[in-house]
């Protein structure tokens, strides 16, 4: 059942590259670029967008905000659903909702949906389990193909979750005419290259983050920073670590540490960065200069062609513009992953935590 793995939380992880696959197979044309999405052909661009969603797939909808915003032109907001449903919040016709759901049954996403349609908004569930509440109470359904996900702590949902957005900000912005010219020539080649380069990369990483749980596996409590894309990935990052090693971490937007948490910065309490090679690396690496000036460890994620001088830089393979979350991700995953099997921690059912949280 597990594949030879040890768990499946590692099987999933390394499931990934085929759950890219699966996601694209039929769904983009090779030669024009352009990207086929039936399930949405009958609904209109959005106007405006309200992801609701919970958990990791909060995380993934927060990171799809940037590129339909960058790629469609459309605002968007993102909701924690729990908090959503006991607003009163300014959504009505004409707004589009997009609920984001793994198992298509969490109580708090189900209710975003019913106040949405309640309100008259059209609802677009994004969701991994066939015939699931969300799947049959959206007004559409886009599937994300992941295969069952059986560990509590998700993986390959958040990957495919990463890849419908990657693809309906494409159609959204194809349709409307705005797509930007990098996007419209890179973006289909870089997710067609992407199984491939993970599936080589995999067994690396695993590598790396087995040694690096093993020098930092004292902390007591991580600080993960990124901006941009990477500020969600650095929550996803957090809370994968929290949900099984039991080792507390505050994911925040790197441009927020000189807010608050700098205050906390000392030897024993280590940064994970996420610092890819773009448009904010310059920021991230100062960001990084004020952590070590305060004695704090570095784990950093980057990519090939960095300068970054940090205790343990990390590099993933080099994948175009966004893409790169495609690569980061893994890393942040399998981190948490070895940190808690090398505590002997329960990976595949941590404490406290069900799959699906079908109840308030
Ligand atoms: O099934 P859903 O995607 O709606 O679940 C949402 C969260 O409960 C879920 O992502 C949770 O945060 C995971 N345990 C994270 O690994």
């Amino acid at each position: 059942q597990k594949g030879g793995y040890k768990h499946f939380m590692l099987k999933e992880i390394f499931e990934q590259p085929r759950v890219i696959a699966d996601c694209l197979a039929g769904r983009v044309d090779r030669n024009s670029g352009r990207v086929i999405l039936p399930e949405l052909e009958a609904a209109e661009v959005p106007e405006r967008l309200f992801i609701v969603a919970c958990g990791t797939s909060y995380h993934a909808g927060l990171w799809g905000m940037y590129l339909m915003e960058q790629w469609a032109g459309i605002p968007t907001r993102v909701e924690i659903a729990s908090e959503l449903r006991y607003r009163d919040p300014i959504l009505g016709p004409g707004d589009t909702v997009l609920a984001i759901s793994q198992s298509g049954e969490t109580a708090d996403t189900l209710a975003g949906i019913h106040l949405a349609k309640a309100r008259g908004a059209r609802v677009i569930g994004l969701c991994n389990v066939v015939g699931s509440s969300v799947a049959r109470e959206a007004d559409l359904v886009v599937h994300t193909q992941a295969g069952p996900e059986i560990s509590v702590a998700s993986t390959k949902a958040m990957c495919s979750q990463l890849a419908l957005l990657t693809l309906m900000a494409l159609a959204f912005g194809q349709r409307k005419g705005v797509l930007p010219e990098d996007a419209a020539k890179n973006c289909v080649p870089g997710l067609e290259h992407l199984p491939a380069a993970l599936d080589a990369a995999l067994p690396g990483m695993r590598q790396r983050a087995r040694e690096l749980c093993r020098v930092y596996a004292e902390a007591r409590s991580f600080l993960y920073l990124g901006r941009g894309l990477c500020f969600p990935l650095a929550l996803e990052g957090a809370l994968k670590l929290k949900e099984i090693s039991y080792i507390h971490a505050e994911g925040y937007a790197a441009g927020e540490m000189k807010h608050g948490p700098i205050a906390l910065i000392d030897p024993k309490f280590p940064t994970f960065a996420l610092a890819p090679i773009d448009s904010l690396y310059p920021k991230v690496k100062s960001n990084l200069q004020e952590v070590q000036a305060r004695g704090g460890k570095i784990i950093a994620l980057t990519q090939p062609g960095g300068d970054l001088d940090v205790d343990h830089p990390w590099e993933t393979p080099a994948a175009w513009g966004p893409l790169a979350s495609f690569m980061l991700l893994p890393a942040l995953q399998l981190f948490a992953y070895e940190m808690a099997d090398y505590l002997g921690k329960d990976v595949d059912q941590p404490r406290n935590l069900a799959k699906s949280v079908t109840v308030e």
